[in-house]
């Protein structure tokens, strides 16, 4: 009790800092970072990971003999078709091969002796003929920050990036269509429209080096999806390069169009199975005047839920993000990513980052205020503070994009990404420390004295989006066993869905079968034989073996 009425006394103080900036003290908020940050040195992260290839840690997943192995005429083949000297990687240089055959967790290694960076759509095609007359696999790569091992191969595919189409091809005003090359760069797409008053209607941890091909092909979700909806809604339409070479115009760059199949649907989130894309139109909206962003302590998920609902009602239209995280998780923040420091000091269970977007900064200003009376003197919120600049804004969303760089850190970094009813989302969490403590596996008072050092949840609460990631030295198939079947059937008795916005890539597919029904997957078989009947685009991934 003596807490509520420190709170409340506080109260008065954050109202008027909503009705007039200045006027909240400096020190409530000591968060000073310069911006979101995003590293990807792999000297940066994980260094105590050792990384076995992905045939030795998957043996059953043998190379398909009926691919080719690469001869010099294919390779000769390739600089023929590729203008560019820098579009042609091969085994002479293998410092530069090696980035592309490791993924961003270092969890799976690959063994491509040959990547192929194509500046047009015409070199596309041309290698994908070539590869599919000639039965090469093949391996689509955008920036490589896909957290399912989905976009590096697993023998030796070729890897095909699209890092050199990034043009950006144009911008209409007035609509908001923005239609560029697949291989452009989230944040240099961000920053082109920031300076027309637009923005993307998404936003990773990943935006300074995940491709726009690259979200669209794992429909990811992010930090923006409450707001303005999934990539299913916002992209327009697609070119796509098919298996075979043939260059497909999945729509127009128009909101509506309803003539014939809705192809480009299925190109989302297909994680470059059925084929390449290679540019996208996204409608993007107007760059909001007014954003505000808040960090508040929680000390239950109870609560946290309470104030989910108190911020839908009284923020509605204006809340533009509304992601969680637990305790574990910013002190992992405040251990490996300098200088962050929590704009409070109140040690709580739970954190939650809250943004408001809209055009009138009174007008939000005010609902804010509505917003943290009520979930302060409800007692619904422990502490809190709310950003008086951009920078600090920045720096309060620095602690919760750097929470997945600071768990890689920490070295295996077991990562799953799930769906369940809101109210659900914190019990998986619990369910997974309990069940590796009974095994012996975790200790139950939180010391990482066990074998899973940390059990932690965070994500976007807003969308059902739960992040349950497990660290450890490494990865073993013993602890995999632990975790994975367990915690799949536990999401389907929940109704759940074990990839809520990562995908499937090489790491979920053996489970596909606890998110969809055997007819289902039937379908999905279908199709891809359909759009790649030799089976080159992305093998070993998505399906489950047979
Ligand atoms: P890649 O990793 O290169 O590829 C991903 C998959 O798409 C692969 O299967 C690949 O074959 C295929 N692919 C790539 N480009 C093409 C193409 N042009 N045509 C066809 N197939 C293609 N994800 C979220 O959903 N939400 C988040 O909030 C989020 N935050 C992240 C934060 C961090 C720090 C990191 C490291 C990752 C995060 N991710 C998140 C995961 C990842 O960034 C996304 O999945 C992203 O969309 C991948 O884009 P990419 O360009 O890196 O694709
Ligand atoms: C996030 O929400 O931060 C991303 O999906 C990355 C992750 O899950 O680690
Ligand atoms: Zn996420």
């Amino acid at each position: 009790m003596p807490r509520l009425a420190a709170l409340s006394t506080r109260l008065p103080l954050l109202r008027t800092a909503v009705a007039a900036a200045s006027a909240i003290p400096r020190r409530r908020i000591v968060c000073l970072l310069p911006k979101r940050a995003f590293s990807l040195a792999p000297t940066a992260r994980a260094a105590a990971a050792a990384q076995a290839l992905t045939s030795a840690q998957y043996p059953t997943l043998r190379r398909n003999p009926d691919f080719k192995t690469l001869n010099d005429n294919d390779v000769a083949f390739f600089k023929s078709a590729i203008k560019s000297p820098a579009g042609v990687i091969t085994a002479d240089t293998p410092d530069e091969l090696e980035p592309f055959n490791q993924d961003w967790m270092r969890r799976f290694k690959g063994q491509s002796t040959l990547v192929l960076r194509p500046s047009s759509t015409s070199e596309v095609s041309a290698v994908l003929k070539y590869c599919n007359d000639n039965n090469i696999a093949v391996v689509p790569q955008g920036g490589n920050t896909g957290l399912v091992g989905g976009s590096v191969p697993v023998h030796d595919e070729v890897v095909l990036s699209l890092q050199n189409m990034n043009q950006i091809r144009e911008f209409d005003p007035v609509s908001g269509i923005l239609t560029c090359d697949a291989g452009c760069v989230l944040e240099v797409l961000d920053n082109h429209l920031a300076q027309k008053g637009f923005i993307m209607p998404l936003d990773l941890g990943a935006k300074g080096s995940c491709q726009i091909g690259g979200n669209v092909a794992t429909n990811a979700g992010g930090l923006r999806l409450l707001r303005y909806g999934s990539l299913h809604g916002t992209v327009l339409s697609m070119e796509v390069v098919m298996a075979d070479g043939r260059i497909v115009e999945c729509g127009k760059p128009l909101r509506k169009d309803n003539t014939g199949f809705d192809l480009k649907q299925l190109f989302i989130g297909s994680e470059g199975t059925l084929g390449v894309i290679t540019s996208v139109s996204i409608l993007t909206p107007r760059r909001s005047r007014a954003v505000n962003v808040a960090m508040l302590g929680v000390s239950s998920f109870d609560h946290l839920m309470e104030v989910f609902k108190q911020a839908k009602m009284d923020l509605n239209e204006i809340l533009s993000a509304f992601e969680f995280f637990d305790r574990t998780c910013l002190n992992l923040v405040k251990r490996h990513i300098p200088n962050v420091r929590a704009p409070f000091d109140a040690d709580t269970r739970f954190y939650v980052l809250i943004e408001t977007s809209g055009s009138n900064k009174d007008h939000d200003d005010d609902k804010l205020s509505t917003f943290l009376e009520h979930v302060m003197t409800e007692g619904m919120v422990e502490d809190g503070a709310l950003a008086q600049d951009a920078t600090q804004a920045a720096g309060m969303w620095n602690i919760r994009e750097t929470i997945t760089e600071s768990l890689a850190k920490e070295g295996g970094n077991y990562k799953y990404d799930l769906s369940v009813p809101v109210a659900q989302l914190y019990d998986v969490v619990e369910e997974m420390q309990k069940q590796l403590a009974e095994r012996g596996l975790y200790a139950a008072d939180g010391s990482a004295t066990g074998a899973v050092k940390h059990v932690v949840g965070f994500g976007h609460m807003g969308d059902g989006n739960l992040h349950l990631n497990l660290t450890s030295t490494g990865w073993t198939t013993e602890l995999t066993q632990a975790i994975e079947p367990p915690l799949y059937k536990s999401i389907q008795r929940r109704g759940g869905s074990i990839s809520a916005e990562h995908g499937v890539g090489l790491m979920k597919a053996p489970y596909l079968s606890y998110s969809k029904s055997a007819d289902f997957i039937d379908l999905m078989k279908s199709m891809k034989k359909l759009f790649d009947p030799k089976g080159i685009l992305n093998p070993y991934k998505y399906f489950p073996p047979s």
